[in-house]
């Protein structure tokens, strides 16, 4: 079995569901369910016998531990995190308690486990970290895309706690020998992404006819990859992934967020149009920059597509279309998901941006 953590989350369900589409092997998914995390993601494995749910924190050494030998696990992928960057800027301390505590107790967890296993057990076994390009900082206009090699200048609580966690995986490694991998992912998107995330906050602002609110200038640049893409990248690492190395995973997909906003205003007026028979466009406010907002990420996905042969099957027209049509066709998700605690992350991001 493999245990994956996080996996209620965004790209984490989205992990486990096609996981268990493609393969036979039964996934252990260990998640603490904070506000990110909604077991309506996975409710159409709810009672598949090949997924196994445990509410918890990855902080927590004995559960892991006991995870690990009760189901003698193979393999760990590691998504729990606190993932919003804006979040981040607000309230640090849980991305650090998370992000890098908690990666810390993990790798204890794996390290105890790991140790005493079977030499042919020892050498097949992985640890996967999920992490992403903040970590690497931010990139002017025409420099070049970031590589594996790139020095890491984290700029925001969220990306230095990952950049925390990066690092100890690696000393864990070149310390203990524990087999690990690491990818390192532009910025995804698609089902089941949480509306506090640029693309499904400004889809969801456009249909409730709310403000589409563009931080800054709207010239940034983040590079985007359909969220399947990402899982089918993980399962090539996983699979035949050098360890101890580090893959950057990317879309090839560069855009500014102002370009990224009225593409899906474009598409929601094809498929849903204003009652007034105007544009979604409309809606774009601008408002006050995130501060410390880094400019560009861009991801140079070549040693994946070159060593172990991936490539993202979808490009940003076709992802995009897919994303808004899915948003279309589960609104019951959505509203459900922007009940209670969100309406005042709402308020606390956005009350103070002088629209
Ligand atoms: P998310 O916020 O949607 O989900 C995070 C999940 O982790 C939630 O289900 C949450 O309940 C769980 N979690 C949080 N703290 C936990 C803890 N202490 N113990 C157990 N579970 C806990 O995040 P996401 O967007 O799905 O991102 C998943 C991973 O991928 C993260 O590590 C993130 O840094 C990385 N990543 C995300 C992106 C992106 O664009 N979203 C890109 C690159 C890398
Ligand atoms: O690059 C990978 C990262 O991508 C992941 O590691 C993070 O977990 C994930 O959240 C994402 O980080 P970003 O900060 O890039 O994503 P977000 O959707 O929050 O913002 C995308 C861009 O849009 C960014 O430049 C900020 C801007 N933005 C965001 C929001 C929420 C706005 O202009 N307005 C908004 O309301």
């Amino acid at each position: 079995m493999i245990l994956v953590t996080g996996g209620a989350g965004f790209i984490g369900s989205n992990f486990v569901l096609e996981w268990l589409a493609v393969s036979d092997e039964a996934v252990v998914n260990l998640d603490k369910l904070t506000y990110a995390g909604n077991l309506q993601n996975l409710a159409s494995v709810a009672n598949d016998a090949r997924h196994v749910f445990v509410r918890g924190d990855i902080a927590d050494f004995d559960l892991a531990l006991d995870l690990l030998n009760k189901y003698k696990i193979r393999a760990v992928i590691n998504f729990a995190a606190e993932s919003h960057v804006d979040r981040s800027i607000h309230g640090p301390e849980d991305f650090i308690q998370t992000n890098v505590l908690g990666t810390f107790r993990l790798l204890e967890a794996v390290r105890a486990y790991w140790s005493q296993l079977a030499d042919a057990e020892k050498s097949g076994f992985r640890f996967l970290h999920v992490s992403t390009d903040e970590v690497y900082g931010s990139l002017r206009k025409d420099d070049p895309q970031f590589t594996e090699t790139h020095q890491y200048q984290p700029n925001s609580p969220y990306s230095a706690s990952k950049a925390a966690s990066d690092h100890l995986v690696r000393a864990y490694h070149h310390t203990y020998g524990l087999p690990v991998l690491t990818t390192n992912c532009s910025n995804n998107y698609g089902p089941y992404h949480f509306p506090e995330k640029l693309i499904p906050l400004c889809i969801q602002n456009a249909l409730t006819g709310k403000p589409l609110p563009i931080y800054g200038d709207g010239q940034q640049i983040r590079d985007w990859l359909f969220v399947t893409d990402h899982c089918a990248a993980i399962r090539t690492v996983l699979a035949h992934g050098r360890v101890g190395e580090v893959y950057n995973v990317g879309g090839w997909n560069e855009k500014a967020n102002i370009d990224v906003v009225n593409t899906l205003c474009a598409i929601l007026d094809e498929l849903q149009p204003r009652g007034d028979g105007k544009s979604y466009a409309e809606q774009i406010t601008y408002v006050a920059d995130r501060p410390g907002h880094d400019r560009r990420y861009a991801i140079d996905a070549s040693k994946l597509e070159r060593e172990l042969g991936w490539k993202p099957d979808e490009t940003f027209e076709t992802g995009i279309r897919k994303t808004v049509q899915w948003y279309l066709g589960h609104q019951d998700w959505v509203a459900n998901v922007v009940s209670g605690d969100y309406q005042s992350w709402v308020e606390k991001n956005y009350a103070g941006r002088n629209v």
